[in-house]
């Protein structure tokens, strides 16, 4: 799913946090670069090119695709932060574990939604998020826009499950604080549907 949302024909695309290069055999693009903080982890596949130093400092005015999976959302917020991705015109995203903040801050780095998928693996639902700079469409309310202007407006066939499994996992936050806000505005974008 992820390598299916890096735009046809860009290059390069650069795999940030790339850890054992997973992504690689499933992305079109042939110059692919990995990023990767913990130099053990790259051993494994020699067969592309790969740099073993924080990606953020790579990035600063790379043009292309940065991938960010499976990356903690305190990294994507500071990889969104200019001037770290100045360059680059894609960002795919699947952050980890919630990303509570990070679409208001998309649009606050001046950048957006351009498409979101759900994904279920193993029990588990990961959201996967193509971001394009500009300021998109209007997000459809401040629910939509926190947890996934594009899966509510293309009514994602997983949004109705996505936000039960979330409500009942973080049924214990606390209100006020942005997990319990995040969940509140779940419950009641689940209550539209
Ligand atoms: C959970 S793994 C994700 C692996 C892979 N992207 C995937 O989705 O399967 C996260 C990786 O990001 C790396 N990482 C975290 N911050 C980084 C940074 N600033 N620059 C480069 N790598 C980073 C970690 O060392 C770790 O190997």
């Amino acid at each position: 799913m992820v390598a299916s949302l890096v735009q046809p024909g860009t290059a390069p695309v650069w795999d940030l946090g790339c850890e054992h290069g997973q992504l690689w055999p499933f992305v079109p693009s042939r110059r692919v670069v990995g990023l990767e903080l913990r130099h053990h982890l790259l051993t494994r596949r020699g067969q592309r090119p790969c740099a073993v130093m924080d990606g953020l400092a790579a990035l600063a005015a790379a043009p292309g695709t940065v991938v960010a999976a499976g990356i903690g959302e305190r990294v994507v917020l500071a990889a969104l932060a200019a001037p770290a991705l100045a360059a680059c015109t894609q960002l795919v995203m699947v952050p980890s574990p919630l990303p509570y903040g990070l679409r208001p801050h998309v649009r606050a780095c001046g950048w957006y939604c351009h498409r979101e998928r759900l994904v279920a693996e193993r029990g588990r639902f990961h959201v996967v998020i193509d971001a394009r700079r500009g300021p998109g469409p209007a997000a459809g309310g401040a629910d939509a826009e926190l947890l996934g202007p594009r899966l509510v407006a293309n009514h994602d066939p997983l949004l109705a499950p996505y936000l039960e499994d979330l409500v009942a996992r973080r049924r214990h936050a606390a209100a006020g604080s942005p997990e319990g806000q995040f969940v509140a505005a779940a419950r009641r974008l689940l209550a539209t549907l």
